[in-house]
């Protein structure tokens, strides 16, 4: 056969070869030890010794060629193979990173932080007492009688007669002055419980109970302790009024007022043209209940608050309705 073509159709299979498992074929079948050089130095033995001399070197010479040829391929497509590799796992480590949703303190939380500083920095320390109470502290220890009209102020859940899901957080008040001589100087946060459901109504809301009882207290101290608290929850130059009320654990008692935080005090939706909101029921604690937890009243006086958390805290952040709390919403927490 003739070399020369024989080199033209190894060019032209090379030309055709588009990969590594080609390229293998193609070595193999030209190169391999049945392949088309093998065949050439077989058909050697025929020739005689001066043909053979000659024509060995150029079967040789193309073998090189042949071989050198392959290399090349092989390490041009090691080389894409490689460079493919890297492309496929490329990082673009300038692309912004996915944002992770963090948690926060729901708003409910946050302003019963807020009370608790305030007060605590007032020196009044945190009690608590159970969700699920007596008869006796819920009511009766805070001259509540049986068939008290007052009983109907507050809408109870009965557990199992003489136990209840606490109305309010005032049965701390009792329980404290129970197991602690004067003085006293506490806040009482935590959940309290009603049957009823509306735009500012849930079965469940929180209170903070205050007391501070000693010898000497006065009306003047409450007005000063409440003051500075609405002063410092609702800004220095938030108006307040005492507004005479009922309690029957208090006496005198008063519900305290602050200037719309809505309208200015120029009178709205929210506070019904008043120009006022209440904001918590306050009062000098009364001799009888002084007396059902073992103090004298003629040597003992003080006065007790209790404010609700879900209203302050609507107030403070303008939120109409106090479901919104309770619905954990994303879209609504995460604006705290
Ligand atoms: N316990 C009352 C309520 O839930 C709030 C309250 C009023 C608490 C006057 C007090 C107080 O300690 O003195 O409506």
């Amino acid at each position: 056969m003739e070399l020369g073509s024989i080199r033209t159709k190894i060019e032209q299979e090379l030309s055709s070869v588009k990969d590594l498992s080609s390229l293998n074929q193609f070595r193999i079948a030209i190169l391999g030890r049945k392949g088309l050089f093998s065949e050439l130095i077989e058909r050697l033995k025929s020739l005689d010794k001066e043909e053979r001399r000659n024509y060995g070197r150029e079967i040789n010479e193309l073998k090189l060629w042949a071989e050198e040829k392959v290399e090349e391929l092989k390490t041009h497509f090691e080389m894409e193979e490689k460079r493919r590799k890297e492309l496929a796992s490329w990082i673009d480590v300038t692309m912004p990173g996915a944002i992770p949703i963090v948690g926060r303190s729901h708003p409910l939380t946050q302003t019963l932080e807020e009370i608790v500083k305030i007060f605590t920095s007032l020196g009044f320390s945190v009690a608590e007492g159970p969700d699920i109470e007596y008869d006796y502290y819920n009511f009766e220890a805070l001259n509540i009688p049986k068939d008290h009209p007052a009983r109907d102020m507050q809408d109870t859940f009965y557990v199992r007669p003489g136990v209840v899901l606490r109305t309010h957080t005032s049965p701390v008040q009792i329980r404290t002055m129970e197991s602690h001589l004067p003085p006293v100087k506490i806040i009482a946060p935590g959940a309290v419980y009603r049957c009823d459901n509306d735009i500012s109504h849930t079965p469940m809301f929180h209170q903070v109970e205050g007391l501070m009882v000693d010898k000497h207290i006065r009306f003047s101290d409450l007005k000063g302790i409440l003051t500075v608290f609405i002063h410092e929850m609702f800004g220095e130059k938030t108006p307040l009024r005492f507004r005479p009320s009922y309690f029957p654990f208090t006496e005198p008692s008063a519900e305290v007022d602050i200037g719309c935080v809505i309208c200015q005090g120029s009178g709205c939706r929210v506070c019904k043209n008043t120009g006022w909101l209440e904001i918590l029921g306050s009062g000098m604690v009364h001799p009888q209940v002084f007396r059902i937890v073992g103090y004298d009243p003629e040597e003992i006086t003080g006065f007790a608050f209790g404010m609700g958390v879900e209203r302050i805290a609507m107030l403070k952040f303008g939120i109409d309705d106090i479901r919104q709390f309770y619905y954990n919403d994303m879209r609504f927490l995460s604006q705290f």
